[in-house]
């Protein structure tokens, strides 16, 4: 049986927010909701250590497997705080709410030292700086052999009966290992992970936010549309009604421009094409206007979990002539996709090729998509 305790009692002064720092937003939750959920990967039993005043909004924000307490003045006292609602384990994991991001397999690899025997275990990398001691009025005194030395993280483990003793007195230290160490135990190391850092200031959120970006993936997609000038139709070009020009030949409203950006999106996600989605085996989308179907795309690569970063279109052709509506054509193809960035170009082919010759109208898209 593995319990944690959360450390997450601190007001976040370097920080210099008007809320306790394990309350501050990173991405999609607080930190004290990232550190809850690597935690729970591997601990059966986990309790957080509350601010005065704030247990029961962390009551809510981490839901009713988890037990909240009031924490202390110091982390040592907090983690006390913690320890004195665990009734009975095999382990205690002590980590920081500031330790946000902390991978599962990080704490995988402290449970595992201890299950191989160790008694306290540490996560540790390398310093990279040159270290020097240097005096209270600014002068370097000292160059100190930085080989030796290691920047210490959480989640650290202990055995219960361990961590008890060393917390059997008032004890006061930055980390549960240098009690230990104090007391004269043996305490080993695992590899630490740099994005475990110790969210301290504004600018380390930032750092953090780096690493949660790139669990973001990019993909981009090209998509081709060309339908032949047909007398008697309506245009409708880039969700735009063109009463003043002849219109195209084809199976919905033959707007190229929208399905040439439909296409460039299920390129990018893999989610099929037009045909595949909206053909003639979808007999609902006969005559289906291209913002009808931009925004029955942008719902498709929606529910696959993408969101459109940015999508160009270029109109090939000798008319309409599209400058003097680029802003209405942009507006109304941004607004069937849910808000996106659109550009939208146009081009003639100097009289070469089927739109050189005034025979149609084609179009070329390319869209950037993210996945998170
Ligand atoms: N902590 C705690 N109880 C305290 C002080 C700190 O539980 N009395 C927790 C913090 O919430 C944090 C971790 O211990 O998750 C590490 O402390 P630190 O990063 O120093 O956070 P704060 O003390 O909140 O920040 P500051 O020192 O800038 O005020
Ligand atoms: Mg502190």
């Amino acid at each position: 049986m593995i319990a944690a305790i959360i450390a997450a009692a601190g007001s976040g002064e370097r920080f210099g927010a008007a809320i306790p720092k394990a309350l501050i937003q990173l991405g999609d939750r607080t930190l004290l909701e990232h550190a809850v959920a690597a935690i729970s990967a591997v601990a059966d039993q986990i309790v957080v250590t509350a601010p005065a005043g704030y247990e029961e909004q962390i009551k809510k924000l981490v839901g009713d497997d988890v037990s909240v307490v009031t924490g202390g003045a110091t982390r040592s006292e907090s983690v006390r705080a913690g320890l004195a609602a665990i009734n009975n384990a095999d382990f205690v994991l002590v980590h920081d709410a500031a330790r946000a991001l902390a991978s599962v397999e990080l704490a995988k690899r402290v449970v595992a030292s201890l299950h191989n025997g160790a008694v306290a275990v540490v996560p540790v990398l390398p310093v990279v700086d040159t270290l020097q001691e240097v005096s209270a009025d600014g002068k370097v005194l000292a160059a100190i052999d930085r080989t030796p030395l290691r920047r210490v993280q959480t989640p650290q483990g202990f055995t219960y009966s361990l961590l008890q003793e060393v917390h059997q007195g008032a004890q006061e230290a930055t980390d549960d290992s240098t009690l230990a160490l104090n007391a004269g135990h043996d305490v080993a190391t695992v590899v630490g992970e740099e994005r475990a850092l110790k969210i301290t200031t504004p600018s380390d959120l930032a750092t953090a936010l780096t690493f949660l970006g790139s669990a973001a993936t990019f993909s981009t997609g090209v998509g081709v549309d060309a339908h032949a000038f047909a007398e008697g139709r309506q245009l409708w070009l880039a969700g735009l009604h063109w009463p003043e020009e002849v219109g195209v030949a084809g199976h919905s409203d033959g707007d190229v421009a929208a399905h040439a950006i439909c296409d460039a999106l299920f390129a990018a996600t893999g989610l099929g094409d037009l045909g595949s989605n909206f053909g003639t085996s979808r007999p609902e989308y006969a005559g289906a206007s291209g913002v009808t179907l931009l925004q029955e795309t942008l719902a498709a690569i929606t529910q696959g979990g993408y969101e459109i970063s940015h999508v160009s279109v270029q109109i090939i052709g000798n008319r309409p002539r599209i400058g003097a509506r680029r802003a209405e054509a942009i507006a109304t193809i941004s607004a069937a996709l849910g808000g996106a960035d659109v550009a939208i170009l146009a081009t003639t082919t100097d009289g070469l090729g089927l739109t050189g010759e005034g025979k149609g109208i084609a179009a070329i898209a390319s869209a950037l998509v993210i996945k998170r």
